[in-house]
């Protein structure tokens, strides 16, 4: 392992905010995650009956006192669940007014509805009123949907996200003009941090809960990593960057 410096940064991200805490993707969570000193927080969203709902899967059942689809419910009816801890399930708008630009804001797209349109004008708004564009990464396993938001709002700096290695990953990042390569951890390795950094992109590794493999991702030279627990990435490298 290469030495650790004191003057690179390392992306402490939020996963759905701070589920190791609280429940995922709640405004709690969210609050949780930055008052543990997460850089950035990561949100999954979907576009369905006019809003965007922060939630990962496809059904309410796991995360939710709800049943079934997502898309099965009006929004009244969503509004009216409890997502854990007597939260609601939010919405993009509420959650970036939580956030008020004190950390970075990782928007996740979950395609299954299409969401690149509805995404794209709601940070349109937030980038009008003051928000960094360069304070948002928007990211996505649909790379063509993320093509889509890219058209929408250039500006806004993408992730592209692998759960895997495609045989052209680099390609697909360049053709998307993608600053941060977001990868799952089982497919991390040094020629892989060592690609994409001499192509210029920021390596952020999903997801990472245990210390020692915290630790030692920041030694082989990961730029970043989504954690449940910020306060655990945090604490594995702590004083050598902070
Ligand atoms: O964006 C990183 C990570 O959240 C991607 O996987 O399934 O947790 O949304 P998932
Ligand atoms: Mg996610």
């Amino acid at each position: 392992a290469r030495a650790v410096t004191a003057s690179r940064p390392f992306t402490v991200i939020g996963h759905r905010g701070a589920r190791g805490h609280a429940p995922e993707n709640t405004l709690l969570s969210i609050d949780t995650a930055i008052r543990l000193g997460a850089d950035w927080v990561e949100i999954d969203v979907q576009h369905h009956d006019g809003e965007l709902w922060l939630m990962h899967d496809l059904t309410l059942d796991r995360t939710t006192n709800g049943r079934g689809l997502l898309t099965a419910h009006p929004a009244a009816a969503l509004r009216r669940l409890d997502a854990g801890d007597g939260e609601g399930i939010p919405t993009l708008a509420e959650a970036l007014d939580l956030i008020e630009q004190r950390v970075g804001v990782n928007v996740e797209l979950k395609s299954w509805n299409g969401c690149a349109n509805a995404v794209a004008a709601c940070l349109r708004e937030y980038i009008a009123d003051g928000w960094p564009a360069e304070r948002f990464l928007v990211s996505s396993f649909h790379l063509p949907e993320l093509w889509e938001f890219k058209q929408l709002l250039p500006e806004v700096p993408l992730g592209a996200l692998y759960c895997g290695v495609p045989l052209d990953w680099a390609g697909l990042a360049a053709e998307l003009g993608a600053q941060t390569l977001n990868i799952s951890d089982e497919f991390v390795d040094a020629r892989l941090i060592a690609d994409a950094h001499a192509r210029g992109l920021a390596l952020y590794v999903y997801t990472v809960n245990d210390e020692t493999r915290l630790r030692t991702l920041w030694q082989m030279g990961v730029d970043g990593v989504f954690t449940d627990y910020p306060d655990r990435a945090l604490a594995a490298v702590g004083s050598e960057v902070r």
